[in-house]
């Protein structure tokens, strides 16, 4: 059976264009107020660094945009979290289909414990796509993406534990491209990596960003200069400065921001 899904790599003439915003968002974990009332708009096709020392909020709020805090015990948000001008939180929102749409890359690479080619096709598989063909090429198209196919192509039924960290890293965006997400999400997704496995990841992000949105938490303050094109500071639960990453990074308005891009803190 043909499937009737179109891929925008193969047919680049579809254009993915997406923008995140979040309006009056506040985040609660029980008692304590993770996030304290943040407006933002992100930008469609940019990658856009979140950054600011640890326990800031930046998982927390990135995390709200594909409703991955909802099964956290003691998680209440107020406020807005639009995609396209749509309130992802929503009661009629499908969050499975959400999901698809806003894919994730976590900081600890997460492979099941399955082939290579299984993984980057498990996604495709539970929404029922069985094409042997398709799915081998949809497989292959998502490790190109990656730059990871030339190094799989003959073990492609090879155990996915075994690959190397960096590899393993780019096999998991493999798995979230599969399924042709729109946006990007990821948490530290070289934290765990070595220079060279982080240099092939931002080489990818720096390729990708034609065609997706991509929001990225680094704690990497050369990683976002490098690979975003904004850059929002994050200090204790408030977004203090959002601006072009070279503003940012040469002329920040904010003493706070100056004060940590120099490394005074954090
Ligand atoms: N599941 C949770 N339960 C309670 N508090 C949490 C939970 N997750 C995060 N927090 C708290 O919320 C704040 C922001 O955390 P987080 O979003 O992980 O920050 P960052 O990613 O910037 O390090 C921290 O103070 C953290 O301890
Ligand atoms: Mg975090």
């Amino acid at each position: 059976m043909e499937t009737k899904i179109k891929s925008a790599v193969i047919d680049p003439s579809i254009k993915k264009k997406h923008k995140l915003e979040a309006k009056a968002v506040k985040v609660y974990y029980d008692g304590f107020t993770a996030i304290k009332g943040i407006d933002m708009n992100i930008k469609a096709n940019k990658v856009t660094a979140f950054i600011g020392p640890s326990g800031c909020g930046k998982s927390t709020f990135l995390r709200l945009f594909n409703r991955m805090n909802d099964y956290v015990d003691g998680f209440r948000m107020e406020g807005e979290i639009l995609i396209d001008g749509e309130n992802i939180y929503k009661k009629k929102v499908n969050v499975e289909q959400l999901r698809k749409q806003v894919g994730m890359v976590f900081q600890k690479p997460n492979p099941f414990p399955k082939s290579i080619f299984e993984n980057v096709a498990y996604g495709l598989k539970i929404q029922g796509i069985n094409d042997k063909k398709y799915l081998l090429e949809r497989v292959e198209e998502s490790l190109k993406q990656v730059a990871l196919w030339d190094e799989v192509k003959d073990n492609l039924n090879k155990s996915a534990l075994a690959l190397s960290g960096g590899q393993q890293q780019r096999l998991c965006i493999a798995r979230t491209l599969a399924v042709e997400p729109s946006i990007i999400l990821m948490d530290e997704p070289t934290s765990a990596l070595d220079p060279l496995s982080t240099a092939k990841i931002e080489e990818l992000i720096y390729q990708l960003k034609n065609q997706y949105t991509i929001v990225i938490v680094t704690h990497n303050m050369q990683q976002a200069g490098r690979v975003s094109d904004y850059t929002a500071f994050f200090y204790m639960g408030e977004l203090i400065e959002y601006d072009s990453s070279k503003k940012l990074f040469t002329n920040p308005e904010k003493k706070q921001t100056e004060n940590y891009i120099t490394g005074r803190f954090g």
